[in-house]
């Protein structure tokens, strides 16, 4: 039996400082064998650089994922070729730079993971996460012992149906992006682990990780603003899965929060 933790989108400083303190303790505690992080919002909330994807890793994150905020600093485009432990969402155009797909091996299990980016309610230039995520399992099969396959995405419906679709054929879909952790989690019929978000990474007192007052003051009068990063009660939200080791089915699957 092998166990895998997914923490769900990283926040600003906050998330990362809460993953650097916690993650080396989280795996020993939990007898964790591989943990992957969604990066998309660790620089200030909005993407990702080199530095601080480092420092994701060297907290004992094995890989990270991104999402649609992958393009949001500037240089990252030029960086994240050279980044081994980092990969962008599977479904962008071929010609977007960075892996589709990461391969981390522990104990000889080799566990394959990839992000597919929805298209309900978002907007980016995204192959069908279906058909993508078909294109990358018959692809990675022969090379994994375990596919995790992230699905980025705003609406629960596309999210739960890329969990049935993809049920028997992979170890667990897990959801990203809307940074509510649900209370869904669950292992299908046929041995796929599903959740339709894992949660954020960040600071709770928050929108979606973001300043309460300059939120709401957005919604009452539609005016821009800087949303800063909020600062207070920091949780690590993740996804705890335990794999089969022969089947590579999923056995369990739970959510695992950690408060500072
Ligand atoms: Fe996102
Ligand atoms: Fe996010």
């Amino acid at each position: 039996m092998l166990k895998l933790l997914f923490i769900g989108d990283i926040v600003g400083r906050p998330g990362r400082d809460i993953v650097s303190e916690h993650v080396p303790k989280l795996r020993r505690e939990h007898s964790i064998d591989f943990v992957i992080a969604n990066g998309e919002n660790a620089a200030a909330g909005a993407g990702i650089n080199g530095a601080m994807a480092k420092s994701i890793l060297d907290a004992g994150v094995d890989a990270i994922t991104l999402g649609d905020h992958v393009w949001d600093q500037r240089g990252w485009e030029n960086e994240i070729g050279q980044m081994e432990g980092v990969c962008r969402p599977a479904n962008l155009p071929k010609s977007n730079p960075g892996r589709d797909h990461l391969i981390i091996e522990k104990r000889g299990f080799r566990v394959a993971v990839f992000t597919v980016l929805g298209r309900t309610y978002l907007n980016l230039k995204a192959d069908c996460p279906f058909l993508c995520a078909d294109r990358m399992i018959e692809q990675l099969k022969a090379q994994a012992d375990a596919i995790i396959v992230e699905i980025h995405a705003e609406a629960t419906s596309e999210k739960q149906a890329l969990g049935w679709h993809l049920d028997g054929r992979v170890t667990a879909v897990l959801g990203t992006h809307t940074h509510v952790p649900t209370a869904d989690a669950r292992v299908l019929p046929k041995g796929t682990a599903f959740m339709c978000d894992v949660g954020m990474t960040g600071p709770y007192q928050s929108v979606l990780g973001r300043d309460v007052n300059a939120v709401v003051a957005r919604f009452l009068d539609g005016m821009p603003r800087r949303f800063e990063v909020a600062t207070e009660d920091v949780r690590i939200s993740a996804a705890l899965v335990q794999i089969g080791a022969s089947k590579a089915n999923a056995e369990k699957i739970e959510l695992l929060t950690v408060r500072r």
